[in-house]
């Protein structure tokens, strides 16, 4: 099944938003198998947003991902790093679409809740940056016979 990485940044686990973009997934029929809360490094950072080194935020976005502790994890599901995107809305929560969770959550483009990777390359390369191979646990739900 199709995994993505996401993770609620600084600023949705300072809100207290962890449990609330949790069921979101969770209520849509997504699978989460590891999770984990941690500070990033500065090191970890610069990989992390390395295509976005050039742009004018870079530091910015850096210093804020390693301000305070984010929620890192790997869903999985069909379709999920696309589906996983819409749910979370546009970059700019004032663009972001009403039920999104940064339309409904956010104001700003510096601190919008949540990251997601933007397509299967990117999520597999993130996962094996945040998560490495050891950490995902893989079990069943019998109620995705319910979903697929
Ligand atoms: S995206 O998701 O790649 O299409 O968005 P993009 O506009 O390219 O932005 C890349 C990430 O940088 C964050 N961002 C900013 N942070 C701080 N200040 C400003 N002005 C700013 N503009 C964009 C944006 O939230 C993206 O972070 P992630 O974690 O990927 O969502």
């Amino acid at each position: 099944m199709e995994k993505t990485f996401l993770m609620v940044k600084p600023d949705g686990v300072q809100r207290g938003l962890i449990g609330e973009v949790v069921n979101r997934f969770e209520k849509k029929g997504f699978k989460l198998s590891a999770a984990k809360l941690m500070v990033i490094s500065e090191d970890l950072a610069k990989q992390h947003y390395g295509e976005h080194a050039e742009r004018p935020f870079f530091g910015e976005l850096v210093d804020f991902i390693t301000s305070g502790p984010v929620f890192a994890m790997i869903w999985e599901g069909e379709d999920v790093v696309k589906t996983a995107r819409h749910m979370m809305g546009s970059t700019k929560p004032s663009e972001a679409a009403l039920g999104t969770i940064r339309g409904d959550l956010g104001l700003t483009v510096g601190k919008n809740i949540i990251h997601g990777s933007d397509s299967l390359e990117s999520a597999g390369r993130e996962i094996e940056l945040f998560f490495g191979s050891s950490t995902e646990i893989s079990y069943d739900k019998p109620v995705e016979q319910w979903i697929y």
